[in-house]
């Protein structure tokens, strides 16, 4: 699970001080975590129902009931600690918007969440950034642009790539 921070420093030194807790690759299906409040419940449900269906592995952090009165850090917490400890290859993390969940997961070291709300992101996110936790608005996304996002994003492989390591290095290098 921790090739990537091995080969980093190995290979090109700007892995001094960085931590790639996941797996650089993976193969088809993957164990992935999903995590929302009231704001997304009802796609959490969907999206946990589809990608048990193509054969993923999906871990559910909650909301496990539709409760009006709760709030997104109890559960996206648990599920960034859980990918940021190597627990889970990938998570999603919703919410009405997706920015509270984006914000929460963001404070987890070995963390790297981004709200995706586009095709190319999705990809791109994984490839270049190495986003290892998707977030989405449960009120903004309708369930199958959600899944085309979901489905891009388990499907994206890290590129490992000189200048992405370089960037990566810098991102955690200037940590306040
Ligand atoms: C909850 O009403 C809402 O604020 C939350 O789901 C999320 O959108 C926050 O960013």
């Amino acid at each position: 699970m921790d090739v990537l921070n091995e080969d980093s420093k190995a290979k090109n030194g700007y892995g001094w001080g960085v931590y790639f807790p996941a797996a650089i690759g993976h193969e088809g299906t993957m164990k992935i975590g999903l995590a929302t409040d009231h704001g997304g419940f009802a796609l959490k449900e969907e999206l946990v129902a589809r990608l048990r269906q193509a054969g993923h592995e999906v871990v559910d952090f909650g909301a496990h009931e539709l409760n009006p009165g709760d709030d997104y850090p109890d559960f996206v917490f648990p599920l960034a600690r859980a990918v940021a400890a190597g627990e889970l290859e990938r998570g999603i993390a919703i919410c009405g918007s997706g920015v509270g969940a984006s914000v929460c997961a963001n404070q987890v070291r070995g963390v790297r969440a981004c709200l995706i709300h586009d095709h190319f992101s999705a990809r791109q996110g994984v490839e270049d950034d190495h986003m290892n936790i998707l977030c989405m608005g449960g009120r903004t996304v309708g369930p199958e642009v959600a899944w085309d996002l979901v489905r891009t994003f388990t499907e994206a492989v890290f590129s490992g790539e000189e200048r992405h390591l370089r960037r990566l290095g810098k991102v955690e290098a200037g940590r306040g």
